[in-house]
């Protein structure tokens, strides 16, 4: 009896499953990304190891991606011009969600096949699964797939000859590496040195680093040194170039020692790094590690306001492609400095100007601040594999959130003062917290200033860094917001390099 009441159940519940089950997913709805929860197609664009991507390569993600969702919406506008400044026209009724949804993941595939192609090749197989064919190089303009690959022609043609390397030709012909360096930079002190034999004591030394915490240790090397040289989008070239930060050392190229003056400057900023991780909350460690995946804190502030002020999609793409391009030129100009500076992080003038030393740290979440050795003090986030100064966080920062604030003012026509944005930062990645944790940020400044300074008090950069790095980022999100404007409204933006030749 008990039995037949089990099974009565089972099968009442199973039928209940089934009656509830949701439909199959339509075709419409599979080449809709969705990050909430991320669909098939969200996890192929931005699998773990894009997520990881070092800072650089997450914003060309992005680029190249957004390129993509402006491109149709401004193709099925009747007045905006493409990312390249020219005008495209999709027949209005393929315009419409589906069709739009094809022509957006055709050209997707050819971005992705170009720039990315191991996302490209599974975006590809992806397509083929949906029952459409990508493979086609038809230019048919009655056709999503020939309205897809005539667009994509241009858009590939630029962003394979940009100066970021994304082939990996600049570098070789033969077993090409992209994104691989082409300007031959070296570091002036080799990984190995020990840190009272630098050859130049301010300049970087690649760090080594714990490569899969179980054994397997590497030695950075500076990622994408070039990019310096690459084509701005919004910022014109002289404008590019003039952006400069004064090194905040005298002695920086000197020789096997450190200048009297700069040695005081040093004990000076190690003090202040290891007094602010000393007095590091629950908030700022949580804080430290989200501003550290650029994807994770900057990638939700859009979303966020779409929640707040309702916008439209189309709005969303023209925003969201007017701060990528604020972050692209922001990286490329952190890197040019970087470059032209070359200076030493933390941990390494720790090791030589304290060697020998005990120092009061933070250690971990359970051990608290105690006593360690400085040759043995890291900082509470891996340092990226890039020199010190500026900080491209805090550059990047101030961009974005400049940005998102004149889209908000001058395009969204936000009534009043901006909403504060609110997140609850969930544990992930190498973050200790098993808890979330609740941020606020009144303004968008504010949000700017704690991004920056969380590179601080995390112990990555010293405080020189992040004041340049504000300094330089000042302007280029107006800049850029103006740019996406003008381009969606119909005008050629000032300085659009890249659209002189179209
Ligand atoms: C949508 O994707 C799912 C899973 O890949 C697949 O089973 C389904 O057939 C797709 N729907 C259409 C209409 O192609
Ligand atoms: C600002 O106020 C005007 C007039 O009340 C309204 O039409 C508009 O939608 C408001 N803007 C936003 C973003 O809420």
């Amino acid at each position: 009896m008990v039995l037949h009441v089990l099974a009565f159940i089972v099968l009442l519940f199973s039928h209940c499953v089934n009656a509830q089950a949701p439909e199959e997913p339509t075709l419409l709805q599979n080449l809709t990304i969705d990050f909430t929860p991320p669909n098939e197609l969200a996890n192929l664009l931005f699998p773990t190891d894009v997520i990881l991507a070092e800072t650089p390569i997450a914003i060309r993600t992005v680029l190249v991606f957004t390129i993509q969702g402006y491109e149709v919406i401004a193709a099925c506008d009747s007045k905006a011009l493409g990312f390249l400044g020219k005008r495209n026209a999709i027949p209005p009724h393929l315009c419409a969600p589906l069709p739009a949804a094809k022509i957006s993941a055709f050209l997707l595939n050819r971005l992705y096949r170009s720039q990315f192609p191991l996302e490209g090749r599974n975006l590809e197989a992806f397509l083929i699964r949906q029952g459409l064919d990508p493979t086609s190089d038809s230019t048919d303009p009655t056709t999503e797939i020939g309205i897809a690959n005539a667009m994509a022609m241009d858009l590939v043609a630029y962003l394979e000859t940009d100066g970021w390397n994304s082939l990996g030709d600049l570098s070789r012909d033969h077993f090409r590496q992209q994104y691989s360096d082409y300007t031959g930079f070296k570091p002036q002190n080799h990984a190995e040195l020990d840190v009272s034999r630098l050859r130049r004591p301010l300049r970087w030394q690649p760090l080594k680093q714990e490569a899969d915490r179980r054994g397997r240790f590497t030695s950075q090397v500076h990622v994408a040194p070039h990019i310096g040289r690459a084509k701005p989008l919004v910022l014109s070239r002289e404008e590019f170039l003039s952006r400069k930060s004064e090194s905040p050392y005298a002695s920086a190229d000197r020789k096997k020692t450190i200048g009297a003056k700069d040695k005081r400057t040093m004990r000076r900023l190690l003090r202040e790094v290891l007094k602010l991780n000393r007095d590091l909350t629950k908030e700022q460690i949580a804080q430290a590690h989200w501003w550290d995946n650029k994807f994770l804190s900057l990638g939700s502030f859009i979303a966020f306001y779409q929640g707040v002020y309702g916008f439209s999609l189309v709005d969303f793409i023209v925003i969201a492609l007017g701060e990528v391009m604020a972050q692209h030129d922001s990286v490329m100009l952190a890197w040019k400095e970087k470059l032209r500076h070359d200076l030493v992080r933390p941990p390494t003038m720790l090791r030589r100007l304290f060697e020998g030393k005990k120092i009061r740290a933070f250690k971990s979440l359970d051990e608290g601040v105690g006593l360690v050795r400085a040759e043995e003090w890291e900082p509470i986030v891996p340092i990226q594999p890039h020199s010190e100064y500026p900080s491209a966080s805090a550059l990047i920062c101030q961009a974005t959130m400049d940005h998102l604030h004149a889209a908000l003012t001058n395009f969204i026509k936000v009534n009043g003062t901006i909403a504060a944005y609110e997140t609850d930062i969930f544990p992930f990645g190498r973050s200790p917290l098993t808890e979330n944790v609740k941020v606020k940020y009144e303004t968008l400044q504010a949000a700017a200033l704690n991004c920056g300074k969380s590179r601080l008090y995390a112990g990555v950069h010293f405080s020189p860094s992040v004041d340049a790095g504000f300094e330089l980022g000042k302007g280029i999100g107006a800049v850029a917001q103006k740019h996406a404007q003008d381009l969606w409204e119909g005008r050629i933006p000032d300085n659009c390099e890249r659209c002189s030749d179209a």
